[in-house]
């Protein structure tokens, strides 16, 4: 159990490596990552025993940025038949968990598996049930197991109120035919990521006014006025015609870079393909400013360094907003989403 796993989109297993290094040194934990480039996955293997736990325990999962999920155990070696009986002898020396999620990575070697999985989890939960290690209980830690092979799991624990929301940090969020972009889902993605559903309605609620900063053709703007806010939509680009017969939208071809709202506005949402320094220093204006309450920005990520970029990026924010005098909670993550880029939330205090 001295393993921490974390799935990530392939190709940035090396930054999920820089960043739980970082932690893990920063809370002095001994240990040392490792993953393969494309493999979907890294581990950080810790000297002692415990220390997996102790690691989970003090980090939040919701501040890791590329770690898509996470989870401390082992891997354990499956026969080809009567899987379950190894598993449950491996098990009684874990704690009684209280749920049951199935993952695979997200590699095309995963995806083929997910079927194996779903064949396997109902006999699986019906013997963990009966044996007791299994019960309803969201107090207890989760019990994730990570196929990589039918032949090969890892046993992993992660509470479930310091986790990704669904199984291998994957949402299952519909494409509404209605929307004029896919990128519709990332918004409503970030939401999911940054406010807690029973905020929903009083942080995302109709009386609420947003700016959408490079919004056309209006993915964006459309999850806002889904939820019946007023629009301020920049771009120079041409919006969606449906959504503009909503009534809610304000179409302005200017500057997303120049505009400043007359009034503040709750939201402040942007997705301009920019230099990331140019989003973050947007995003820090607006906020310090007190042109919005609330931000959603996405920063495209360089080449190299990523980690460290985003890293330098945040501590920049962080840094004006309190030589400001302003109070934020600041989050960042690649969401699911998200490709070459993470998605910043701000929120003044
Ligand atoms: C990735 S697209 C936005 C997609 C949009 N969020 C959606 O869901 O449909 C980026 C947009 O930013 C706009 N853009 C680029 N530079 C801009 C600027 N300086 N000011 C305003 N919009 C800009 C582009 O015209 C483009 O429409």
């Amino acid at each position: 159990m001295n393993t921490l796993l974390f799935h990530c989109r392939p190709g940035f297993e090396g930054e999920v490596c820089a960043e739980i290094s970082d932690h893990a040194a920063r809370l002095e934990v001994p240990g040392y990552a490792k993953g393969k480039a494309g493999g979907g996955f890294t581990e950080f293997i810790c000297q002692d025993n415990g220390d997996s736990e102790r690691l989970m325990r003090k980090l939040r999962f919701s501040d890791l940025i590329f770690a898509r999920q996470w989870a401390r155990g082992s891997w354990l070696q499956l026969p080809e038949s009567d899987r379950i009986s190894v598993l449950l002898d491996y098990l009684i020396a874990c704690p009684v968990c209280g749920s049951l999620w199935l993952e695979v990575l997200d590699t095309n070697d995963g995806k083929e598996l997910s079927t194996f999985c779903k064949r396997f989890e109902g006999p699986l939960r019906k013997a963990l049930n009966k044996s007791g290690r299994l019960v309803e209980d969201a107090r207890k830690p989760r019990l994730q197991l990570t196929f990589k092979s039918g032949r090969e799991v890892f046993v992993g624990l992660a509470e479930a109120g310091n986790a990704a929301l669904w199984p291998m940090g994957i949402p299952r969020l519909k494409f509404p035919r209605e929307a004029p972009s896919r990128s519709t889902l990332k918004l409503e993605e970030a939401w999911h990521q940054f406010i807690p559903r029973e905020q929903w309605p009083e942080r995302l609620s109709s009386e609420m006014t947003a700016v959408d900063l490079g919004a056309a053709p209006g993915g964006w703007t459309w999850q806002l006025v889904k939820r019946q806010m007023s629009v301020i939509a920049v771009d120079n680009g041409p919006m969606d015609e449906s959504l503009m017969d909503s009534g809610l939208v304000e179409h302005l071809q200017a500057d997303g870079f120049q505009f400043k709202p007359r009034h503040p506005v709750d939201w402040m949402v942007c997705d301009i393909v920019e230099k990331p320094a140019r989003n973050a220093a947007l995003l820090e204006t607006w906020i310090g400013e007190g042109r919005c309450r609330e931000a959603v920005v996405n920063l495209k990520l360089p080449m190299k360094q990523r980690y460290v970029e985003v890293q330098r990026l945040l501590a920049r924010i962080a840094e004006g907003l309190k030589a400001r005098g302003v109070k934020v909670s600041i989050a960042c993550k690649q969401l699911y989403h998200d490709r070459e880029e993470v998605t910043c939330h701000l929120r003044r205090l």
